[in-house]
């Protein structure tokens, strides 16, 4: 008899984790998911999702109709079904610090160790400082009942919000830490379907494995905030910094992604990601990277404020009572995501220094709306451009770019427009009369 297939838990059913799920159930292994959360749980197992990811929802109804997909909050259910236990819970950053916070993970390693009840491995997915595998290790052994065994490993995930499903089942590399000879052979079991469509794998040891993904993250962090320091040296030289990132793309050891200026990095990974770095690097003596990292940072939050500057400036040198018509609340396009987002932070600065701003989002307007309930929300383009004596695109949504520069002009007050994210033809908006400013190229002739 072959020997049966490994059963999969997935711990915290988030984006990470409710992706993952689906995707182990695609790859043909039985899964459960775990949420603390009662109704998250119940919408999944209805093949509902509480936030919006293109064809998440298609592959959940998929296989929970399949059977293989199920979803609990029951943790001691999870654990006596499966032998691989997937810890997808988040870490946000600590309040008032640069500090991951880690209590979500340490707790659901406690849970699923304290619950074992045949022997299992966990495999933590969720992006962690370094150091914190090791830490978990003792939580681990300090927890599993008598004549259990346990293991607990790193297997980062790299998948983008948006593209989640995708970079899920066919992911770039899969790198899995700490291993024994026994759990790199149930690694290479479970992802057997991307291995063999020939998905590089790195096994290392637990610290490398945590550091290759926030490594990774605070690259792409790198890129954007390299590219927006040349941007400024662009302005004040005359310089298009579209057509110079499209130039330096062309070298394959440069590439063209994450070469875009604007209006910076946003979302709930990149600038916690970094900070976490920051303050962990720190911790280590590790003051290069410390300092490295806090002026991309720096460089980032700078965007969003040279942002409300131009438009402050567009109307005149004060938006007190002026409209402003938003286009994007996103933290970037495809996604309902709005935390840490750049389009949402500027809105609500317009918004406390007097001026009546009116977003409008494809896809975010109701996440937003939770976040920051005083703003003004529009149902379309033409609605939030209205009476606007300033527009200014902020998340480059497909639809923004599409939208025709002569309609809308037809219902502002002011044809200024300020592109912050350089997704708009530039000529086009002029051509239509438009006042319009980007970022990091030559000023309106
Ligand atoms: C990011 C990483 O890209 C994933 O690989 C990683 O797995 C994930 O974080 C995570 O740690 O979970 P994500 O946050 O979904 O993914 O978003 P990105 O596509 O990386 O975009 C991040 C931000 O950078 C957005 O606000 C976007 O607008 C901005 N950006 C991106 C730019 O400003 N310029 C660019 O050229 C590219």
């Amino acid at each position: 008899h072959p020997p049966q297939a490994p059963r999969i838990s997935v711990v915290g059913t988030g984006y990470l984790g409710a992706t993952h799920a689906a995707a182990m159930a695609e790859m043909g292994f039985e899964v459960i998911g775990v949420d603390n959360d009662p109704a998250k749980a119940q919408a999944l197992s209805e093949g509902r999702v509480p936030f919006f990811e293109p064809g998440l929802p298609e592959l959940i109804r998929k296989h929970v109709k399949s059977g293989r997909l199920r979803f609990t909050t029951d943790i001691a259910e999870a654990t006596a079904f499966s032998d691989v236990h997937f810890i997808c819970v988040g870490t946000p950053q600590q309040r008032g610090s640069n500090a991951a916070n880690l209590s979500y993970v340490e707790e659901a390693t406690m849970q699923v160790v304290r619950n074992l009840t045949h022997d299992g491995l966990i495999v933590g997915k969720s992006t962690v400082p370094v150091g914190t595998g090791m830490r978990l290790r003792s939580i681990v052994a300090e927890n599993v009942p008598a004549g259990i065994d346990a293991e607990l490993i790193w297997n980062p995930e790299f998948l983008r919000e948006g593209k989640a499903v995708d970079d899920t089942l066919t992911p770039d590399r899969i790198v899995v830490g700490g291993t024994s000879a026994r759990s790199e052979a149930l690694m290479r079991e479970v992802y057997a379907k991307p291995i063999a469509t020939g998905t590089p794998v790195i096994v290392c040891d637990l610290p490398t494995a945590e550091l290759v993904k926030v490594s990774a993250n605070a690259f792409l962090a790198t890129k954007i905030s390299f590219i927006n320091a040349i941007a400024e040296v662009c302005e004040a030289a005359g310089a298009d910094v579209t057509v110079l990132a499209d130039a330096l793309g062309h070298d394959v050891r440069i590439g063209r992604q994450f070469l875009n200026a604007g209006l910076g990095f946003g979302g709930g990974c990149l600038p916690k990601d970094i900070r976490a770095l920051i303050y962990r690097s720190s911790e280590l003596g590790a003051t290069k990277a410390a300092s490295l990292l806090q002026q991309v940072d720096e460089i980032n939050m700078s965007q969003r404020q040279r942002v409300i500057d131009m438009a402050i400036e567009a109307c005149g040198g004060s938006v007190l009572n002026r409209r402003i018509g938003v286009l994007g609340a996103a933290f970037k396009p495809l996604t309902d995501d709005v935390r840490d987002s750049p389009a949402l932070n500027v809105a609500a600065a317009l918004h406390l220094r007097g001026a009546q701003v009116v977003i409008y989002d494809p896809e975010a307007n109701e996440t937003a709306q939770r976040m920051f309930p005083t703003l003004t929300y529009a149902e379309s383009v033409e609605e939030a451009a209205t009476g606007a004596d300033a527009l200014l695109v902020l998340t480059e949504w497909k639809e923004f770019s599409a939208a025709k520069p002569e309609e809308i002009r037809s219902l502002v007050a002011r044809p200024v427009v300020i592109d912050a994210r350089n997704c708009l033809d530039a000529a086009a908006w002029r051509a239509a009369g438009w006042w319009f400013t980007g970022l990091g190229a030559s000023p309106a002739p």
